[in-house]
């Protein structure tokens, strides 16, 4: 049952999971980290546009600490004198950090933020009509409960001539195979009801809704490093792969599952000096809102 749930199984694992993750991005990826962040910039269209005389709009969905969106409203901020930027983020603990950044950095002073701390789907319940010109969710759409939904409010709150942003897992690489493969051979039902979401549904829901768009990698594969995941009695490894495969003790609870990640992990991975990296991606679809 709780193939692809982590988060929702189990939110203290999908933590420990996630640290886990993050320390096997190994050293010399992570002075990487701000040219990725940039890229996110770099994808932001330079022919978003507001009515005259009115601030540009910007809805933020799961924008954790604003590393993304501060390098997003920079770029903005060279074409526009003011912008309104309403962040919708669940996590107390994330806005707090948010907000200590925009006090602390001078060059996002042309700011206005509006504080929402709601997930998604509490926020979109909200009534409400203003329209945004700018709606970016950076790896955040595996966490809400309805993705169709969540696409289809965001596009619902854009303006005409508006850009939306989605980052997510790519559905090509290893990591996005493994997810089918997984749900092919353990899932039940319908796998967008688990984490197990890529950039390819992404993707999907675009060309279902006739909605042209643009995708591009993110320029940064990552390499994680798996050795200890094939190490059984390895906390960490245990950790990486319950993050690997969004379901919580795999090893412990499903070794099945277990025996099938490590093959494939195996099959699509190098080993560098004595080492085995697999290597992640993700992919960003941009999409304007053509005027009526
Ligand atoms: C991987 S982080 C991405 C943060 C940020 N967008 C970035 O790229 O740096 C996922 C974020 O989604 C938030 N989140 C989780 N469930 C959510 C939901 N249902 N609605 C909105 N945000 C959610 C988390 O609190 C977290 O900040």
């Amino acid at each position: 049952m709780e193939v692809g749930r982590l988060i929702n199984s189990s939110p203290e694992r999908y933590l420990a999971s996630m640290t886990a993750i993050r320390a096997a991005y190994g050293h010399g990826q992570m002075n990487r980290r701000a040219d990725y962040y940039h890229t996110f910039g770099a994808m932001v269209p330079d022919s978003v546009l507001c009515e005259p005389g009115t601030d540009l709009r910007v809805l933020g969905i799961g924008s954790g600490s604003g590393d993304v969106d501060s390098v997003i409203l920079k770029k903005l901020l060279q074409r526009h004198d003011r912008v309104y930027n309403r962040v919708v983020e669940p996590s107390g603990e994330l806005l707090e950090q948010y907000k200590t950044r925009m006090r602390e950095d001078t060059s996002l002073g042309a700011v206005k933020c509006d504080w929402r701390q709601q997930t998604a789907e509490e926020y979109f319940q909200t009534k409400g009509d203003t329209k945004f010109h700018l709606i970016h969710a950076v790896h955040v759409l595996y966490h809400v409960d309805d993705f169709h939904a969540t696409l289809r409010n965001m596009w619902g709150h854009l303006a005409d001539g508006g850009c939306m942003l989605v980052a997510q897992k790519s559905g090509k690489d290893a990591g996005g195979r493994l997810y089918y493969k997984l749900w092919d051979e353990f899932g039940q039902g319908d796998r967008l009801k688990t984490s197990l979401r890529t950039s390819v549904d992404v993707e999907q829901w675009f060309d279902a809704a006739g909605i042209e768009y643009v995708t591009s990698g993110d320029g940064h594969g990552w390499n994680i490093d798996i050795s200890e995941c094939f190490h059984e009695e390895s906390e960490a490894g245990m950790k990486i792969l319950d993050f690997l495969t969004q379901t919580p003790y795999v090893c412990s609870n499903r070794p099945e599952i277990r025996s099938m990640a490590l093959e494939h992990m195996r099959s699509n991975s190098s080993l560098v000096d004595g080492k085995r990296f697999y290597k992640a991606e993700s992919e960003v679809m941009v999409a304007l809102k053509k005027g009526e």
